[in-house]
């Protein structure tokens, strides 16, 4: 599913104080299938982007469109958003309010016709995804989960509802390295058969792993937009905008600042390998 923003404006009323403007004239295209990285320094607006494109917030002006439709306007059928775009909050404690695992992983599918037997079908193939035993975990309290524990349960619980549009805010934080990796790798095993997937992260190893377009927020404004490897040829600019490049990039211009020619492109640890074995060859 495409998603669209076109000439968005937001912004937070501030009650005694002045009120907040996270954006103004904003827009953004998103096509069917794409596999996205948000980076952005904090307060420039990320979260409320994930929550204007889920629906969970309306602009006070300007269209968000989700497959062609303005999902604000009078009349849209909102099961249509709960069915297809799927959120992970960055705070997974805050979506999780059952009493047992079980039943949190199934509430997303309360309305959505599913036989019982289908529901728990569902249960059991999204937590199984996100690595835990079914039958070790069903029964307990989300209360007595780990973090990482209750991240990977918030993520089940939007996986078992096989949304079409999946976002993720700051997923990989608290996770240790191996939920990590799996994590990475789930999310690019769905893009692959067709779900569109949005993911916030300050990681930026993790980020030029996986997704094919990353997108540079500051204050509101995208500031750059384009595959991993030409955002991150300007360590610089990400500097200024308080932000990180990859390891394997950082690692590059060193090499490169000492005489060793490497491709300003160069963003992952195979790519950079490659680019060492080469000139090891060619001395
Ligand atoms: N509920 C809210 N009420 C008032 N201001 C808010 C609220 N949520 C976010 N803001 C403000 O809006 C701006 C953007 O916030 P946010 O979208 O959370 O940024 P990010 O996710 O990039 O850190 C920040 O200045 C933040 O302080
Ligand atoms: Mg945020």
């Amino acid at each position: 599913m495409s998603i669209e923003l076109n000439h968005i404006s937001c912004s937070y009323p501030g009650g005694a104080q002045e009120s907040v403007t996270v954006f103004d004239d904003f827009s953004l295209h998103i096509a069917d299938g794409e596999f996205i990285g948000i980076m952005g320094h904090t307060g420039c607006g990320k979260t409320t982007l994930l929550q204007l494109m889920a629906g969970l917030i309306a602009p006070s002006g300007g269209e968000v469109l989700i497959n062609g439709e303005d999902i604000n306007k009078a009349g849209y059928d909102r099961s249509i958003l709960r069915r297809s775009v799927g959120i992970v909050f960055q705070y997974p404690e805050y979506q999780l309010f059952e009493t047992t695992v079980e039943k949190d992983v199934a509430f997303g599918l309360k309305h959505s016709g599913l036989s019982r037997a289908e529901v728990r079908e569902r249960v059991i193939w999204a937590l199984t995804l996100m690595g835990f035993s079914y039958e070790n975990i069903r029964t307990r309290s989300p209360l007595t989960l780990s973090g990482g524990e209750k991240r990977r349960v918030a993520i089940a619980g939007v996986l078992a509802v096989k949304p079409d549009i999946l976002m993720f805010d700051e997923p990989i934080a608290g996770l240790d390295p191996q939920n990590r990796t799996a994590f990475l790798e789930l999310a690019a095993q769905l893009n692959r058969q067709g779900t569109t997937v949005i993911i916030v992260s300050h990681n930026a190893d993790a980020l030029a792993e996986s997704v094919c377009r990353l997108i540079v927020m500051d204050r509101g404004r995208t500031v750059m937009d384009g595959t991993p490897n030409s955002v991150f040829a300007d360590p610089v600019r990400m500097q200024e905008l308080h932000l990180g490049v990859s390891t394997p990039r950082a690692i590059a211009d060193m090499l490169a600042k000492r005489g060793i020619p490497i491709a300003p492109d160069i963003i992952r640890y195979e790519e950079l390998l490659l680019e060492l074995r080469m000139n090891l060859k060619a001395r």
